[in-house]
C-alpha cells in the first residue's frame, strides 16, 4: 500500500496496534518533547497528541519511524535494499539478449520514468492560510531546556537549485526567532547550503524556500536521505515512495501536495545570524553557529491538521532508525561504486555519517582496504565519517564482538591505523579542530596479504578435524549434555 499522506500511515499504524493517542492537554514547550523521549527509548509505539494546550484544533504526531520492521511496512518492503535497486538493477543488470529479457529490462527503465514527480494545481494543505505571526499561530515544540528557543525539528526544507531547477529536499532543523522570522540549520555539505551558496555567489537576494511538515512516510524518510545531486529528491521520493508523488508549484518551488503544513518564505543570503545552542544527535549541546535567515511569507496547513516532530539526543532515538533505512537503501549504491563492498553497519551509538562506520570487503589485493576507506571518504555525506573500520568479507559488521576480534587478531597498529589530520568531518562533532574541520581515523581490520603482512605467511586459523566433528554430532546425544 502506497500511503496518501500522513494521516492515512497513522491510521494504518493504528490498525497494526502500534498507535497510541494522547487526549489529556500536553504543553508544546519540552512536555511533548519529554513524553516523545520516553516512548522512543523504549521502543514504544507512534505517538498522536490530539489536545495541544494553547493550539485548539492542532494535533502533534512523533514517532513513525518506531523502527526498522516499522519501517519497512510503511514503505511496503521486505529488504529496504529493494528501494535502491530500483534505480541501481536496470543500469547495472547485463544487457538482455533474449526477447523476454528485454521487454523486462525496457519496463525496469521505463519504471523510472513512471516515478516523475505530477504537478496538481491545488495541494491538500491549501484548505487554510495565515497570513502573519504563523509560527506562533502552529503548534511549534521546544525539546530541550537550554535549546535556544523552538524549532521544526522535521521540515522538509524544499528550494531549487537556482542553476539546473533540481528540486531540494532536506530535512534541517529550523529555529524559530519570532513569529515571522526563523534560522535555517542547513550544515554547508549538504544541498539546501548548495544551493543557498549557488545564488548568493551570483547575487541573488535570497532563495525561496517552503518547509513542509507532515507528508506520506517515503517522502518524509527521503528528506533525511543522502541522495546525491543532482538526483532530483522529489523524484527520489517518488521511487522509495513507489509511487509518483504529486507536487503543487509554490512560487517556483515544488510541494509535496499531500503536506499537512507548509511555510513559504525566503532565505535572505547576506543575514546570518547566531542558530543554537540546540541539544542535538550527539546527545550534548551544539553551540551557537552562523546559519541565515528565514524570512516567512505564508502559512498554508490542512483542515484539523497534524504537525510532526522528533526528537534528537543520546542514541537510540528515532533518527537512528531514519540512519539505518539510509543505510540500507543506499548500499546498493555503495556497491556499485565499490563492488568489493560485502556490508556496511553504521550504528547508532556510532551517529552514523557523523561518526563509525564499518564495512566488509572481499579482499583481493594488497592495500585493497585502504583504496575503500579512501574511497567512502571521497563519496557524497559518506565523506563526514571520522572513524571507518574496514574488516573481511566473512566479518558480521552488525555483530559487534565479531569486529571487536577482527581489531584485535588483524591489527598492527602502526602499519593498520591510518589517520588523517586536516579533514573534512561533520560540523556537529565537537571533538575537531574546529567546526566541520578535523581528522580522520581508518583501521585496516581485515586479514594481511603476505608482502603486507612483513614478509610473513598469515597464520592458519583453527578449525576442528572434520572426521571428529561428524564422530561428536552422531554421539551428541549419548553425552547426555543436551
Ligand atoms: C531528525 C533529523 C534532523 C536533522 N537536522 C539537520 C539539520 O538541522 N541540518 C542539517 O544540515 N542536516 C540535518 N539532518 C540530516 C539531513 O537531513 C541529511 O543529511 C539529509 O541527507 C539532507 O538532505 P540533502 O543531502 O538533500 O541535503 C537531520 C536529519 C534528521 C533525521
Amino acid at each position: 500500500m502506497v500511503f496518501k499522506d500522513l494521516r492515512e500511515a497513522i491510521r494504518e499504524i493504528d490498525k497494526w496496534g502500534l498507535l497510541r493517542r494522547v487526549n489529556v492537554p500536553v504543553n508544546p514547550e519540552l512536555e511533548v518533547a519529554e513524553i516523545a523521549r520516553r516512548v522512543m527509548y523504549s521502543r514504544g509505539p507512534t505517538l498522536l497528541f490530539e489536545n495541544i494546550k494553547g493550539f485548539p484544533g492542532w494535533r502533534m504526531a512523533t514517532n513513525l519511524f518506531r523502527d526498522i520492521d516499522t519501517i519497512k511496512r510503511l514503505l511496503n518492503v521486505d529488504r529496504l535494499e529493494d528501494i535502491g535497486e530500483r534505480l541501481i538493477k536496470p543500469l547495472t543488470t547485463p544487457p538482455p539478449l533474449g526477447l523476454t529479457d528485454k521487454i523486462q529490462s525496457l519496463y525496469d527503465v521505463i519504471k523510472i520514468g513512471m516515478y516523475t514527480p505530477r504537478k496538481t494545481s491545488r495541494g491538500l494543505f491549501m484548505d487554510n492560510t495565515i497570513e502573519r505571526d504563523g509560527f506562533d499561530k502552529t503548534p511549534i515544540p521546544k525539546i530541550w531546556p537550554l535549546d535556544a528557543g523552538r524549532y521544526i525539528t522535521y521540515g522538509l526544507v524544499l528550494s531549487r537549485d537556482p542553476e539546473s531547477g533540481v528540486s531540494n529536499m532536506g530535512v534541517y532543523r529550523v529555529q524559530i526567532i519570532d513569529g515571522n522570522r526563523a534560522i535555517m540549520h542547513w550544515q554547508i555539505h549538504k544541498r539546501g547550503h548548495m544551493a543557498w551558496w549557488k545564488a548568493k555567489k551570483t547575487k541573488l537576494k535570497s532563495v525561496r524556500v517552503a518547509i513542509a511538515v507532515g507528508s506520506d512516510p517515503g517522502t518524509m524518510l527521503t528528506g533525511a536521505l543522502p541522495v546525491p545531486y543532482p538526483l532530483d529528491k522529489l523524484l527520489f521520493a517518488s521511487v522509495v515512495r513507489g509511487s509518483p508523488l504529486d507536487v503543487v508549484d509554490l512560487d517556483g518551488v515544488l510541494v509535496p501536495s499531500n503536506s499537512e503544513v507548509v511555510y513559504v518564505g525566503e532565505v535572505d543570503t547576506e543575514t546570518l545570524l547566531d542558530e543554537g545552542p540546540f541539544g542535538d544527535h550527539t546527545g550534548y549541546y551544539t553551540p551557537p553557529a552562523k546559519y541565515p535567515l528565514f524570512k516567512l511569507e505564508r502559512v498554508y496547513y490542512r483542515d484539523d491538521p497534524i504537525f510532526y516532530f522528533t526528537v534528537v539526543g543520546k542514541p537510540i532515538l528515532e533518527d537512528a532508525w531514519i540512519g539505518k533505512a539510509a543505510e540500507r537503501i543506499f548500499l546498493p549504491f555503495m556497491r556499485m561504486l565499490m563492488p568489493e563492498i560485502v556490508d556496511v553497519n553504521l550504528p547508532p551509538e556510532g551517529l552514523f555519517t557523523g561518526g563509525i562506520a564499518i564495512v566488509s570487503i572481499r579482499k583481493i589485493y594488497p592495500g585493497h582496504a585502504k583504496k575503500v576507506m579512501l574511497g567512502l571518504w571521497g563519496l557524497g555525506l559518506f565523506s563526514l565519517v571520522k572513524v571507518i573500520i574496514v574488516v573481511d568479507h566473512d566479518v558480521n559488521v552488525h555483530d559487534i564482538g565479531q569486529v571487536f576480534y577482527a581489531i584485535s587478531t588483524c591489527v598492527d597498529p602502526q602499519r593498520d591505523v591510518l589517520v588523517i589530520p586536516h579533514a573534512v568531518t561533520d560540523e556537529l562533532d565537537h571533538t575537531a579542530m574546529e567546526g566541520g574541520y578535523g581528522s580522520k581515523l581508518g583501521i585496516d581490520a581485515t586479514r594481511k596479504m603476505k608482502v603486507e603482512n612483513y614478509g610473513r605467511d598469515w597464520p592458519i586459523e583453527v578449525e576442528p578435524d572434520p572426521e571428529t566433528i561428524k564422530l561428536v554430532d552422531s554421539r551428541w546425544r549419548e553425552y547426555g549434555i543436551s
